[in-house]
């Protein structure tokens, strides 16, 4: 049972994207600035979820000068909800790279596009064969998923050896003429067609070439690495209210959302804890007046890729502001609820205040 040949494998998916392709905004351009977008964009969301992130980042941000411009608090707050901030961030850096070094021209070769920050060997292949019709191969979820099945490739795309192997099989793939289509139509074959748990291989056009059809593997590739065991973390949050005004932070250690704000957290390694030793436990206690609690919620769950955070808030009302010094050491400042609200917060933050204060 041979695999395909190349050119009929090309051949194939490029018919079966001009018959069942999405019209999707970002393939009807060739500015490489919109396709680097929407393809950071897609990275963690489905096209449906990330859609609306698309067309509000290319209206309030329609250049790359606009988007190097803004602040960056803004751009994460246009980011809530979509997940690994650190993408946000590093676009902001690389759209002022793009604007401060490279005369505010975006890149368009694999070469230059691969030496920014944020942009991988699948990122620049994307805005390279898209924007510029080069001949580099992407190699994505859904890529990994469709040739693993039809050439019977079982490496583990975790490993540097397996990323290699796929890398070099999709380049020996790609249609000479028409790499860009080719692209598009290989991730949406993917998305589409040959999907994870349910691939329509009774109406498949690669049916009678496909090694996990013809050898009864579809459920089996592609292989599938262990997942990394998941840690979990408890997060005691102290609500600091003062007036009808709150005390939040950003955060600027290196650890999930990074840049985004929150109250003063305390993590303990268990979600129930004294809410005396809690409130002990808080250097800022001891030199400001804290009332005692007003209300303490429930436990919000946030899964994350390899953490599951378990959150727990408790208000407390001030009778006096906070003194110069816990607010030097804590990081922590007023803002109104006008305020808080255009700040960028974790979808969890987001949910408390909304249940709570809002
Ligand atoms: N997922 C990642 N890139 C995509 C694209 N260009 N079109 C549709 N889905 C995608
Ligand atoms: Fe995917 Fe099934 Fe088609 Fe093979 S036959 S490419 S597994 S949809």
């Amino acid at each position: 049972m041979s695999a395909p040949d190349p050119h009929f494998f090309a051949r194939t998916l490029i018919n079966w994207y001009h018959q069942h392709k999405r019209s999707l905004p970002w393939r009807e351009t060739t500015d490489p600035y919109a396709i680097w977008l929407s393809e950071v964009i897609l990275q963690q969301t489905r096209v449906n979820q990330g859609l609306p992130y698309f067309l509000d980042f290319i209206n309030t941000y329609p250049t790359v000068q606009d988007l190097a411009n803004a602040p960056e608090d803004e751009i994460l707050r246009h980011w809530q909800g979509l997940g690994y901030y650190s993408r946000a961030r590093n676009m902001h850096h690389t759209a002022q790279t793009i604007v401060n070094k490279l005369h505010g021209i975006f890149p368009k070769t694999y070469q230059e596009l691969i030496k920014l920050r944020g942009i991988g060997p699948y990122t620049a292949a994307a805005i390279a064969s898209f924007a510029n019709k080069e001949k580099v191969a992407v190699v994505d979820g859904n890529v990994f998923r469709v040739l693993a099945r039809v050439f019977g490739l079982a490496e583990n795309i975790a490993s540097p050896a397996g990323k290699k192997a796929f890398q070099l099989l999709a380049d020996s793939l790609i249609s000479e003429t028409e790499p860009d289509t080719y692209n598009q139509a290989i991730m949406e074959f993917g998305a589409i067609q040959c999907t994870p748990t349910m691939p329509d291989c009774l109406f498949c056009p690669l049916q009678q070439e496909c090694f996990a059809f013809l050898n009864g593997m579809v459920q089996a590739l592609p292989h599938k690495s262990k997942a990394k065991a998941s840690r979990e973390r408890f997060f005691h949050y102290l609500v600091l209210q003062y007036q009808d005004q709150f005390y939040l932070r950003k955060r600027i250690q290196s650890d999930i959302w990074q840049g985004l704000y929150d109250f003063y957290l305390h993590e303990t390694d268990a979600l129930e804890i004294p809410v005396n030793l809690l409130k002990e436990q808080f250097l800022l206690l001891k030199s400001d007046q804290i009332s005692s609690i007003k209300n303490t919620s429930g436990v919000y769950k946030h899964v994350l890729s390899h953490q599951k955070i378990y959150s727990k808030f408790y208000l407390f009302e001030l009778q006096s502001r906070l003194s110069e010094e816990t607010l030097q050491s804590t990081g922590l400042s007023l803002f109104s609820l006008a305020e808080i609200e255009a700040l960028p917060k974790a979808v969890m933050i987001d949910k408390y205040l909304k249940d709570a204060i809002f």
